[in-house]
Order: structure tokens, then sequence, then C-alpha cells
């Protein structure tokens, strides 16, 4: 991701593996379909594109004083917001980006504009500071010679750069311990072998693409001895909202005796909320399950249920691994510290 000539550059992800090509957005709305049809994705990643669109947004605003620009940032807000609900990285700096006009009195709107993209250039760099610690913390938790099982896509280009679940295994790399990386597809829309494996690949790691029902399988063959995946919003008690398919993966895991963890920074967790019950759920286009590179694989007229999250309760998770260490149950109140 990158802010050039006023304009913000995304690495198109739905074209990855197969073509590397950078996509321009150069509106509130082109961030807003950005985000809506995954052309950027992953939690940390839309937060960063969401403080970029807003500073589309305000570039393209006529306002006059600090009052109507907060309005076209509000509206601009509003639009981007829309674009997918689950996770909570979206809406956390969307509101960064709004006290930025909050906090600072000034009418002089040119200023308040250069602040807004000051503001979305921090936001960019503390996530590449916040995944270094991730990394950090998660690799200490990674031994010479495990085998580890990953699912959807946790990595470079769910973030700024470096990734969360993924940070821990690329800094357990560069520490120069021989892993071996199980990489669940991630059906439906392949997070997992179109972007992680591309991503692992490239870092050197060995990588071995699994369909997501194997991992039954890999794991009662001792082939995994850790699980670890990303999060879109983690609820104060530690349940964690994260791609489908990972309450399954979690389940499985506790079944074999292996320990599974979150990798997650602090603007993922939404502490208003006590419980999973209430992170809302992104439900996706049918078609994503029902067309499959341009052919319908499912009879007409047969209904398709396409939830692209689920909630893994914190029963399940051995610990989540934030940029500020190893969070271990009880959560609710370890959490309450991280935050204190
Ligand atoms: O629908 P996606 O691809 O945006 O879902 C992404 C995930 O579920 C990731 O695991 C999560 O955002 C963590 S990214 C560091």
């Amino acid at each position: 991701m990158e802010w050039r000539e006023d304009r913000l550059f995304l690495l198109d992800q739905t074209l990855l593996p197969r073509k590397v090509k950078m996509a321009a957005c150069s509106s509130v709305e082109d961030v807003t379909d950005a985000i809506r049809t995954m052309v950027v994705r992953g939690a940390p990643a839309i937060g960063i594109a969401a403080a970029f669109g807003i500073v589309l947004g305000a570039k393209a605003s006529t306002a006059r004083n600090r009052n109507e620009l907060l309005k076209d940032v509000l509206d601009a807000s509003e639009r981007i917001g829309s674009a997918r609900p689950t996770a909570v990285n979206l809406f956390w700096a969307l509101e960064r980006m709004k006290n930025v006009l909050l906090q600072n009195e000034t009418d002089n709107v040119s200023l308040l504009k250069d602040l807004l993209l000051k503001e979305a250039h921090t936001i960019l760099s503390e996530d590449r500071e916040t995944c270094r610690r991730i990394g950090l913390h998660g690799s200490a938790l990674i031994k010479e010679g495990d085998g580890i099982l990953t699912h959807c896509n946790a990595g470079g280009l769910a973030t700024s750069g470096y990734g969360t679940a993924l940070a821990a295994i690329f800094a357990a790399g560069e520490q120069g311990k021989n892993i071996k990386v199980y990489v669940d597809e991630t059906r439906p829309l392949l997070q997992g072998s179109r972007l992680t494996a591309w991503e692992l690949k490239a870092a050197g790691i060995d990588t071995t693409i699994i369909c997501d029902n194997m991992a039954g399988l890999v794991l009662k063959e001792g082939k995994v001895n850790l699980v670890i995946t990303g999060a879109d919003r983690i609820a104060g008690n530690g349940d964690a909202a994260n791609k489908i398919g990972t309450y399954s993966l979690a389940l499985l895991a506790e079944a074999h005796e292996v320990p599974f963890y979150v990798a997650a920074p602090r603007s993922t967790f939404d502490m208003k909320l006590q419980c999973g019950d209430q992170i809302p759920i992104e439900q996706r286009d049918p078609d994503e399950v029902a067309v499959f590179q341009g052919k319908r694989i499912v009879p007409e007229g047969v209904d398709v249920y396409n939830p692209a999250f689920d909630v893994t309760p914190h029963r399940l998770i051995r610990g989540i691994i934030t940029e500020k260490g190893v969070v271990t149950p009880p959560y609710e109140a370890n959490l309450a510290k991280l935050f204190d």
C-alpha cells in the first residue's frame, strides 16, 4: 500500500497470485469499492486504506471551516464504513481520523487537511512497528522443527507489510528456525492458497497447501503442533472473529491437544463488546461459493449460505499475541490490563 501523487495505490489482491498489479484510488468511492470488492482486505489493511480514503474525501471537500470539513469527513466515513462490517480496525481508523478534526480547533482548512494526511501516515507506520512486535512475541512460541497450521491470510497483504499470524512465522524464519507451515486454502475466496502461500514462498518458508477439510487429518497425523491465525475483531472476553472456518479449526486443535493462538494488534480489539455474539458477521454474495473461476458449480435454485467470518470462543484460545506480548486467560482481567 502506498500513498503517492495524492492517490492511494493498492496491490490488487483479487488478481494474486497470477497478476501483480497496483490499483489506484483517487476518491472515497474508489476506496470504498476497493474494500468491498476485496482489492484490499485483512483487518489492519482495510483500516489503513480507510484512513487514506478520508484523506481523499477531505481533499475533494470545498469546506471553508472546520465544521464544514468535519461534516464532509463524517459523510466519507459513513460511506467507507459501510464497505465491510466485521473487522473493527476499519472503524478504529475512521474514529482516529475524525478525532484529528475534533482535537484541532483551527478553521485553517488546508492545515486540517495536512493533519489528516499526517494521521493516515502515522496509522500506516504504527502498524509496521506493531506487526514487527507481534512477530517478535509470536516467534518466541515457535520452536525449531515445528509444524504450524494457519488459516486465511494474516500476512503482509493484510497489514502494512509484515502481518500478524504470519509475522510470527516470518520472524521465526528470520531467526533461522526450521519450520514447516500448512496453509488452509480458505474457501470460498482462497486467501490461503492465493495469498498466504504466495507470501510464505517469497519468504523462503517451507509451505504446504491443504484443503480446509484436511486439517483434521493433518492434526491427527501429528504434522502440526501449533495453530496460529489472525483476527478481525476480538471482544472483551477474548472471543475472536476471524475468517470462516477458524472456529472449526480451533475445535480440531482442541480435540488433538494442539495449542491454538490468535495474533492481532490492539486495534483489532473491541472492548465495548462483552462477548463474541455481539460481533457483526458479514454475509457475502452467494456467488462467491456458487461460482468458481467463472463457472457455476451449484445447481440453479439451490440456496447458498456465505458468512465471511465465524467467532472462536475464548476457551479454545491458548493465547492472543499482541504487540505488547502474549495475553493468556483469564482474558477479561488480562485484556482489561492491556487497555489500561
Ligand atoms: O475476508 P478477509 O480476507 O478480509 O478476512 C481476513 C481475515 O480473516 C484475516 O485473518 C484477518 O483480517 C487478520 S489480518 C492480519
